[in-house]
């Protein structure tokens, strides 16, 4: 199948679908300026994970991981949605997508208008005091001198889901709910490595849903999961699915 008839596909998916619903992952903010983590020029070939994206890392060395959080701070406050976070965003508001669960933390989602959003690994947007739990949001706080500090001393953290830490209950109750409701589930722009995010796509499928996953190259899924695999950019291929589906339903 060409792109095209795949484009056609999925936008015939689309129409019949019920229930539609997207994963993205750091792939969709790439065309943003935010490096993905693995793949071509992935931080964690810059920042072995292990040492700083670990929460047992943060609380033995939080000035070293502060160093990491504050280069990506200064990278996603300034960072713009692009066409995927806006197409996104317009299926949602055409009442065809009904909510986004992101693996991302960089609030694009929420900037190009998604009401709907799972942060299932958190949020940069909010920090919290890992001595008194007290919470700050990111625009109180300044970066020039790392790590930021509560008023009663202790050492804030970003809200988001460090390699070790649970997913937000609510986050995780909500993204298997509605992984097991859709009937359609876009996967967009992650690398399906880590759960148990991972598992949203096969919940889906066993579901009955039908899997389309966009990707610049195959993922675990590709072959098991997909039910339609889209090679390519998803700053490309999103908007190219939008402009068929507004063309076919108006
Ligand atoms: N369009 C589509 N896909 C893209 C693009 C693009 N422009 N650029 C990159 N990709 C794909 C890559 O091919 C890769 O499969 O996006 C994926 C990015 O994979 P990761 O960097 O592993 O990001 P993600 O899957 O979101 O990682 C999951 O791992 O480190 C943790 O908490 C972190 O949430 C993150 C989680």
């Amino acid at each position: 199948m060409t792109v095209k008839d795949k484009i056609e596909t999925v936008v015939l998916w689309l129409k019949e679908s019920q229930f539609a619903i997207a994963l993205t992952g750091a792939g969709i903010s790439v065309e943003s300026g935010i490096p993905a983590f693995r793949g071509a020029q992935g931080l964690w070939d810059k920042y072995d994970p292990s040492e700083y994206a670990t929460i047992d890392a943060f609380m033995r060395a939080p000035y070293k991981v502060w160093g990491m959080l504050k280069e990506l701070y200064e990278i996603t406050l300034k960072a713009e949605p692009n066409p995927t976070h806006k197409a996104l965003a317009e299926l949602e508001r055409l009442g065809k997508l009904k909510a986004v669960i992101t693996q991302n933390v960089d609030s694009l989602h929420q900037k190009a208008g998604s009401k709907k959003v799972i942060e299932f690994h958190g949020t940069g947007e909010t920090l919290t005091c890992i001595l008194c739990g007290a919470k700050y949001r990111i625009e109180e706080i300044n970066l020039e001198k790392v790590p930021p500090f509560c008023e009663c001393g202790g050492i804030l953290k970003p809200d988001v889901v460090f390699f070790g830490e649970p997913i937000p209950l609510h986050a995780l109750r909500e993204a298997f709910e509605l992984s097991e409701r859709c009937d359609l589930l876009l996967v967009v722009g992650t690398s399906a490595q880590v759960y148990p995010a991972a598992d949203i796509p096969r919940v889906a499928k066993r579901s009955g849903a039908k899997v389309v996953e966009i990707n610049l190259e195959p993922t675990p899924l590709t072959n098991t999961i997909s039910d339609i695999f889209i090679e390519g950019k998803a700053g490309e291929i999103l908007p190219l699915i939008l402009k068929a589906y507004k063309t076919q339903c108006e």
